[in-house]
């Protein structure tokens, strides 16, 4: 039995279907606070409604299954927000971790795939950041991860506890049959936003700077979809059971894209007419942030298979259901 905490959100429920049509068994563990019981009942997969910082309740999950390894998703993702309440990111993403590694440990459960991010590089230093780049997060969302990680590094050392962490550039997409998509509330990624942008009448979408020393002044990032990003999970859950050693892979595509370049490709998918306005920059937003996802092919045999066109159209056709109303527990 596979466990993925935060299955009810937007990446854990890729993982979920990846994991299912591969064969696995799985069972999510999700608070809801951010995820979805409409996604939980669509995707047809054992759930618990808990809280990780309840260790009672993860412990349960261990005493009722026999888990085989952990997908952890589970966390809060705002950036803004970490900076104006850290106490609640620590608490969450450090705390919460600490009750499931403890659960896994006490119930003999060794193998974990931990949800990490591009956000603990800090400011890129080079056109393309690997995995030695140097780790130096600016906002406690990105230092909540990095903990994590050094957590992880110690708890293989003490306890043979193994690890795979994923640093996800920026996921984007959704699940090619609509089963499930990016759901957040507040929205805070692009491509959703744009998306939004073009319902019920269109609101004006805001660029946050167009002087950035970039292609055409805009910020370019690296949005790797959310399908490759769940296939990726079930590589690194075979190189688990294969032996394989703690370590972290960088998942993007290689290739950056800028602001006014989503907002194009937004344009000609929805053959529609999207306005602009140049806003001001926002803190902490480096010009570009791309990935070498060398390592991640070379050592797991993963490729990120989606076109750009590819991901923006099932996030295209995600949002037109959301926007429909037509999603119901
Ligand atoms: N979305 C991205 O672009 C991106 C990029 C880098 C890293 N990540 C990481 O990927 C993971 C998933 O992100 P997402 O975009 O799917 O977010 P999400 O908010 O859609 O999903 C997170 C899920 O975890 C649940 N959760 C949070 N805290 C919990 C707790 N204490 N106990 C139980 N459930 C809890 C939420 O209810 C939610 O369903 C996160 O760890 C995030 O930091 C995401």
């Amino acid at each position: 039995m596979i466990l993925v905490t935060g299955g009810a959100g937007y990446i854990g429920s890729h993982c979920v279907l990846a994991l299912q049509s591969s064969g696995y068994d799985v069972v999510v563990f999700d608070n809801l606070e951010k995820g979805h019981l409409e996604i939980v009942n669509t995707l047809k997969v054992k759930f618990i409604q808990d809280d990780l910082k309840n260790l009672a309740g993860i412990d349960g999950v261990f005493e009722r299954y026999k888990i085989d390894a952990v997908i952890h998703c589970a966390a809060h993702i705002e950036v803004g927000e970490s900076v104006i309440n850290p106490q609640k990111y620590y608490y969450n993403n450090v705390y919460g971790t600490l009750n499931l590694l403890n659960a896994m440990i006490k119930h003999n459960s060794h193998k974990l795939i931990f949800s990490s991010t591009a956000a603990m590089y800090g400011e890129p230093q080079h056109a393309r950041v690997d995995e030695n780049h140097p780790q130096n997060p600016i906002n406690p969302y990105g230092r909540s991860k990095l903990m994590t990680e050094n957590i992880l590094d110690d708890y293989d050392r003490a306890y043979g506890l193994k690890s795979v962490r994923f640093r996800y550039f920026n996921a984007a997409g959704a699940d090619a049959h609509a089963r499930t998509g990016e759901w957040h509330e507040p929205e805070t990624h692009l491509i959703p936003n744009i998306l939004k942008s073009t319902f019920g009448g269109g609101t004006t979408f805001e660029v946050y700077g167009e002087d950035y020393d970039t292609k055409d002044g805009t910020c370019v990032r690296d949005y790797v979809d959310v399908e490759d990003l769940a296939a990726a999970h079930v590589l690194g859950l075979e190189y688990l059971v294969n032996g394989g050693q703690t370590d972290c892979f960088n998942l993007g595509t290689n290739q950056g894209h800028s602001v006014k370049e989503i907002y194009a490709a937004c344009e000609r998918i929805t053959q529609k007419h999207i306005p602009v306005k140049t806003g001001s920059r926002r803190a902490g937003d480096p010009a570009s942030l791309v990935a070498d996802n060398s390592k991640a092919k070379t050592v797991l045999g993963w490729s990120p298979r989606k076109s750009l066109i590819d991901t923006i159209s099932t996030a295209y056709a995600w949002e037109k259901l959301l926007q429909s109303g037509s999603i119901n527990a």
